[in-house]
């Protein structure tokens, strides 16, 4: 594991089985420097025990990346938990998942990533207090993070049409959108009452007719929508959408959109930079998930807090095109560089503050 090339210093990895559920799952903890490492739980059908694996200590260490540049008090995590899982078994599974949980003594806490559902968070939350993503309470955060992650990432496409069409308005753009989930669909809407023309593409063909008909979109091959006649692509399915040979075909000029880990390698994003096609760091404008997460395991009941959070997203993003400007570095390089300088640059703390448990949940 240590030779796996995603490990990049991870501090903790655990293989969790569980004989009575059937629970597989691996927590991979990449960094608690600036805090307890948080970071979503996916559900996933992987083809070989080596792709989950790959997939958690990628995603780890984007969420390392992702809380630090939001200014979030949290260090980098992820689960991942191997399917299939009967639908019989799904109730035991998370709540064994969340004995695993809280066996980590608050160093991982948990919430929804794809695949995974409000009602399983709230198994997991039967066994222990380190999750997050519940049912909202009393008129505090909670619930489905993914209209807040849609909100980041419209913020990130404002600042990509500020910057790469030099306009403060999306009226009349066409934007393609990949994967119609929580976060897809929610951004679609965003996009439509903006006035964006819309692109569509999902595996699923029900989400394609409900959202063609919903916005008037335009719908595509799944295969086939990263190479659209768009302005801006906006991936929010799963990640490695972007290797080279797919950035060489590409006839957008923007990438921005909410799914993890979309280049598949740090050769796709120079490949991007050199053809001129500005790509918003994946991991800087679909924060708006975790950071709504975060207020509710903070117990922070300011919902406007938590919107002008969000929406700094678009200033952040500007911030490092110009960055990436003005070095002619790309900018998925420059926001990774100063993730790490926040990381670096944070003192030593002790590690009881991994133990602080949650004023809210
Ligand atoms: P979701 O599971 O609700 O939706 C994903 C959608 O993508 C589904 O409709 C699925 O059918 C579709 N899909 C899967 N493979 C596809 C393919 N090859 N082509 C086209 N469509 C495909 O997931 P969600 O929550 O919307 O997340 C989407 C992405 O955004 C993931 O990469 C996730 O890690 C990332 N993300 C999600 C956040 C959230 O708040 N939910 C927060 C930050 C990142």
């Amino acid at each position: 594991m240590f030779s796996e090339p995603a490990f990049d210093n991870h501090e903790r990895v655990e293989f969790v089985f569980d004989e009575k559920s059937g629970l597989r799952a691996i927590i991979a903890i990449h960094s608690t420097k600036l805090g307890p490492a948080a970071g979503g739980c996916r559900l996933w059908n992987y083809d070989l025990p080596e792709n989950a694996l790959h997939d958690a200590l990628r995603l780890s260490k984007g969420m390392s990346y992702k809380n630090a540049l939001a200014n979030l008090p949290f260090g980098g995590g992820k689960a991942v938990i191997l399917g299939p899982v009967e639908r019989e078994d799904r109730d035991s599974v998370f709540a064994a998942f969340g004995a695993a949980v809280k066996n980590l003594s608050g160093a991982y806490i948990t919430a929804e990533d794809v695949g995974v559902s409000v009602r399983d968070m709230e198994q997991a939350a039967r066994k222990t207090q380190f999750v997050s993503g519940l049912a909202a309470k009393n008129g505090g955060a909670g619930g489905d993070p993914s209209p807040f992650t849609a909100r980041g990432v419209l913020r990130g496409i404002e600042a990509v049409v500020g910057h790469q069409f030099h306009r403060s308005d999306l009226e009349g753009l066409t934007v393609a959108v990949q994967g119609l989930g929580g976060v897809g669909g929610n951004l679609c809407r965003l996009l439509s009452e903006a006035g964006v023309s819309l692109i569509v593409a999902d595996v699923d063909p029900k989400r394609v007719e409900q959202m063609c008909d919903e916005t008037g979109a335009r719908k595509a091959s799944p295969d086939d929508i990263v190479f659209a006649d768009a302005d801006i692509l906006a991936p929010c399915a799963l990640g490695g959408v972007f290797t080279e040979d797919v950035v060489y075909k590409i006839r957008a000029k923007a990438i921005a959109g909410g799914a993890n880990n979309q280049l598949a390698n740090e050769a796709a994003g120079e490949a991007l930079h050199e053809r001129g096609i500005l790509y918003a760091p994946d991991y800087v404008i679909n924060a708006g998930g975790i950071i709504t997460v975060a207020a509710e395991y903070l117990g922070e009941n300011d919902s406007a807090g938590v919107a002008a959070k969000i929406d700094a997203i678009k200033e952040r993003t500007m911030a490092i095109f110009e960055r990436s400007a003005s070095v002619g570095e790309p900018a998925f390089s420059i926001a990774d560089k100063m993730a790490k300088e926040r990381i670096d640059s944070a003192p030593l703390r002790n590690p009881e503050h991994l133990k602080s448990a949650p004023s809210g949940a």
